[in-house]
């Protein structure tokens, strides 16, 4: 059961600390701004998860950008990857010939970033690279690589800082593990 007043009281473990978050976007941030000035890159979020990291890395960048979202979904309500991956949301932008860089909130199967490549590069984008904040390796079903990564975390369901269970715990400031009596009876 989801506890009715505090998020924290159904956390786990504390995988990422709001302080590491910070300074790890703070830091990948100028490397990214650093590879970017001067490309005018369009910069994509995969909605709704990447929200909090979005805002966060594309300040942190600190450099001209075009910014652009698109939702789909793989997971629907559930806990697994169902392997399908459904649009709710394309970008607004054409990314022909321009340098395209993807933020996500987690890689974990790999099978939605994997399919979304593969439908944008034949858009045909100068380049097309991708950031997330979490990487979980244990997880992936697909062969897939991030190009920046911020933090690899172990296996365990993960909530905050915009990953969710059921819509709850995106506005959590850590990245933690789920305690299983949240939703063992679901
Ligand atoms: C999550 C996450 C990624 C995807 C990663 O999205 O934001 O897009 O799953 O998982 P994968 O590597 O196993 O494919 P989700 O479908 O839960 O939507 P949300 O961001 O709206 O929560």
């Amino acid at each position: 059961m989801i506890h009715e007043t505090d998020m924290m009281q159904d956390i786990e473990t504390v995988l990422v600390t709001e302080e590491e978050i910070h300074s790890r976007i703070r830091e990948v941030g100028k490397q990214l701004g650093d590879l970017y000035r001067g490309k005018n890159p369009i910069v994509i979020g995969v909605l709704k998860g990447v929200v909090p990291f979005y805002a966060e890395m594309t300040q942190a960048m600190q450099i001209p950008m075009q910014e652009d979202f698109l939702s789909v979904s793989s997971y629907g309500g559930g806990m697994q990857s169902s392997g399908k991956l459904t649009f709710r949301k394309d970008i607004d932008q054409d990314i022909r010939g321009r340098h395209v860089l993807i933020l996500e909130d987690i890689l974990d199967t790999g099978v939605t970033l994997k399919a979304l490549l593969e439908i944008l590069r034949e858009r045909g984008p100068a380049s097309l690279k991708i950031c997330t904040l979490l990487d979980k390796p244990s997880g992936r079903k697909v062969e897939l690589d991030p190009d920046y990564t911020c933090f690899v975390i172990p296996d365990g369901f993960v909530v905050g800082y915009g990953l969710d269970y059921k819509e709850y715990y995106r506005n959590l400031p850590c990245v933690g593990i789920l305690k299983k009596s949240v939703y063992q009876d679901d």
